[in-house]
């Protein structure tokens, strides 16, 4: 393959307005503008790629178009002083993968601002098990530390069997809290023992405490990942002057609430968004979840494709029949 050609994952729009995704060979200089040219080694498949690969225009407007919204590698060529040829980085969020060409490639272009140099006691294979999802998942513990959570701390984590989910009650049962994990819809119970929930519980009915504007105070705080009616099971739940993260509406995007739990109990609300964090809380996240966050079973959380296999795995998460991290070895 001539020098500045690589291979990458790309979505075409056919004239009857169909999609297909295919392997090609794609030019360097195609790539958009940028400071950096980064050699991706590692990627991840999220929900957001299928979507990209599947022609939504809510997360990409334009095809062809190569998604990934998650990029492990080394950098190439660099017009930043920040970055230098050689250095092993993690790219996720920002436009990754969306309108910017993504790390479904062996190549991606992008503002160093986008960069968080890769910690040293982490591999770049390791960095795309946490991807985005564990990364998600890292900001939500990090919000509950803050909030002056400590060890010991019983926490509920809902959606525990999902990509977020998982890597939370991982690393919350990891760094010494008490994880009370919310099963699936198909029983998970010996999946989530083995990432260390301390208890686990059924998806709660929440029909029937819809009319009750506050529960029985159980945790200390919860990272919710599901929305709607879970969320509000947290908010609900958990002990005065606890708090709950949120991030997702895999359940659903509503929610119906009083003001009680922030009025009666103190209960603080912390909206998670991985997509726009600030750098500072990005690199102190990257470093806890390469420190003392990252769990012994972190390997087995994922499955790993090569390029060629992420069009069936895309099939797969499209037809809502995997489940845990896959990540993409971007081989030469
Ligand atoms: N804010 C951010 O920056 C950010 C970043 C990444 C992801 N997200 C969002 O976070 C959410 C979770 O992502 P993920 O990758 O973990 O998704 P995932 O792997 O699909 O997991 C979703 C989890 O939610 C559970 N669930 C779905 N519907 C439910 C319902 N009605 N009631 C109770 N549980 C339900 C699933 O249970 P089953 O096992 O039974 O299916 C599963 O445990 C998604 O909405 C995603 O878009 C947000």
């Amino acid at each position: 393959m001539a020098d500045n050609t690589y291979r990458a994952l790309v979505v075409r729009e056919s004239q009857d307005g169909k999609f297909s995704c295919a392997v090609e060979n794609l030019t360097k200089e195609k790539l958009p503008a940028g400071d950096v040219l980064v050699r991706v080694r590692y990627s991840s498949l999220n929900y957001k790629d299928m979507l990209s690969a599947s022609g939504n225009r809510g997360v990409t407007r334009k095809y062809p178009h190569t998604p990934g919204i998650d990029a492990a590698g080394t950098i190439e060529e660099s017009a930043s002083p920040d970055f230098k040829p050689g250095e092993e980085v993690i790219v996720t969020s920002y436009d990754l993968g969306m309108n910017t060409s993504g790390g479904l490639g062996q190549y991606i272009r992008v503002p160093a601002s986008w960069v968080v140099k890769k910690p040293a006691n982490i591999s770049l294979r390791e960095s795309m098990i946490f991807g985005t999802a564990g990364f998600t998942a890292g900001l939500s513990v990090l919000r509950l530390v803050d909030h002056g959570i400590k060890e010991g701390c019983s926490i509920l984590v809902t959606g525990a069997t999902g990509g977020v989910g998982s890597v939370a009650v991982s690393i919350l049962s990891h760094a010494g809290f008490r994880v009370t994990a919310v099963n699936g819809i198909n029983d998970e119970t010996a999946f989530l023992e083995s990432i260390g929930a301390s208890e686990i519980i059924p998806i709660p009915d929440t029909a029937e405490s819809a009319g009750r504007p506050l529960l029985k105070e159980r945790w200390d705080a919860a990272v919710d990942t599901v929305g709607g009616n879970m969320l509000v099971f947290a908010l609900k739940s958990v002990k005065s002057d606890g708090a709950v993260t949120c991030c997702g509406n895999a359940g659903s995007a509503d929610i119906s609430l009083t003001v009680y739990p922030f009025i009666l109990r103190g209960i603080s609300l912390f909206g998670i968004d991985s997509q726009n964090c600030p750098m500072d809380r990005r690199t102190r996240t990257w470093n806890m979840l390469a420190g003392n966050w990252k769990f012994p079973w972190l390997g087995k959380l994922a499955s790993e494709v090569a390029l060629d296999g992420v069009v069936s795995q895309i099939e797969r998460i499209r037809a809502g029949k995997h489940h845990g991290r896959i990540i993409v070895n971007i081989q030469d």
